[in-house]
């Protein structure tokens, strides 16, 4: 059996019975040495071995046990990097060409993008609200210009001012301000049941007047607030058309995962979940 197969409790039952069988050889040589007469240097013999022993494999499977923590952590980032490239190899083709995207940081990662992309080419929405402006912007906007049946646009919020900007101008750089607005909005405290959570201070009033088709959640970021995003589906619930698709990303955190199933939950509606580096969760309004 390999090493890296011995668990924490094997590895302690082994530093005792590596004690006890050090003791006892250390102790017997004792005995021998001090030709059969000395109890007292008998015991000292055992103690000595069983400590050292007991020591020696302890610290041998301490040693292990953290490698082995370390090589799963390792196998677990290479495979999300293999994972990421494999989606950004799939997403590039589907870009303009002159479009150079962020994938990662605070950036959406490059599994989200191909989710959002796949999705926006399968359901052709009109209406598309983001949460957390940026590289996804782009990418939203990019996709909706291609579709013919002119009037399709995101709204993208964002809750600093130095970020909508640098959304704004990446925007007009590629000319995609007639599919895209990105609104500046502050982070408000709001009343939701019974908890007071922070999210986007916006007026509700500069939504158009049709309903949302796809919602793609990438902020605000958590910081300390691990609900920071589900206010997202009660704020904007009255919005939503009946077939809308949600996007969440950082998925595989404990407050996007519980929002998620919150929202699927208050929703009635099918939660899915579509893996990649950091999860993310998809639902499907019309799949109740
Ligand atoms: C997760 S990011 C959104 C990223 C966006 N969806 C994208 O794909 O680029 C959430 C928010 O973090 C803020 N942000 C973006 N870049 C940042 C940076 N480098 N440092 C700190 N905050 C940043 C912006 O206000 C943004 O709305």
């Amino acid at each position: 059996m390999p090493l890296s197969d011995i668990s924490k409790r094997d590895w302690r039952r082994a530093a005792v019975a590596g004690a006890l069988i050090g003791g006892v050889i250390t102790g017997t040589l004792s005995w021998t040495l001090s030709v059969r007469s000395s109890g007292v240097a008998t015991l000292l013999g055992f103690v000595i071995g069983a400590s050292l022993f007991g020591f020696l494999l302890t610290l041998v499977g301490s040693v292990n046990v953290k490698l082995n923590d370390i090589r799963e952590t390792v196998i677990g980032h290479v495979g999300d990097t293999r994972d990421e490239l494999r989606s950004m190899a799939n997403v590039r083709p589907l870009l303009d060409e002159e479009m150079l995207l962020q994938f990662g940081g605070y950036a959406m990662s490059a599994h989200f993008a191909e989710v959002v992309l796949r999705l926006l080419m399968q359901e052709r929405p009109k209406l598309v609200v983001e949460c957390g402006s940026g590289s996804s912007t782009l990418l939203v906007a990019s996709r909706l210009k291609k579709f013919e049946g002119g009037d399709r646009r995101v709204i993208a919020l964002d809750h600093e001012e130095k970020y909508a900007d640098i959304t704004r101008d990446l925007l007009s750089r590629h000319n995609l301000n007639e599919w895209a607005e990105v609104y500046t909005a502050p982070l408000e405290s709001w009343q939701i049941n019974d908890e007071s959570l922070s999210w986007y201070g916006i007026d509700l009033d500069v939504l158009p007047d049709r309903k949302i088709d796809m919602l793609v959640v990438d902020g605000p970021p958590a910081e300390s607030r691990p609900l920071a995003r589900y206010p997202a589906i009660p704020v904007l619930k009255r919005h939503l058309s009946k077939e809308c698709i949600i996007i969440l990303d950082d998925g595989d955190r404990s407050g996007e995962s519980e929002a998620a199933h919150r929202w699927a939950e208050e929703l009635g509606c099918e939660l899915e979940y579509a893996g990649g580096a950091r999860g993310t969760w998809i639902l499907h309004r019309d799949h109740s």
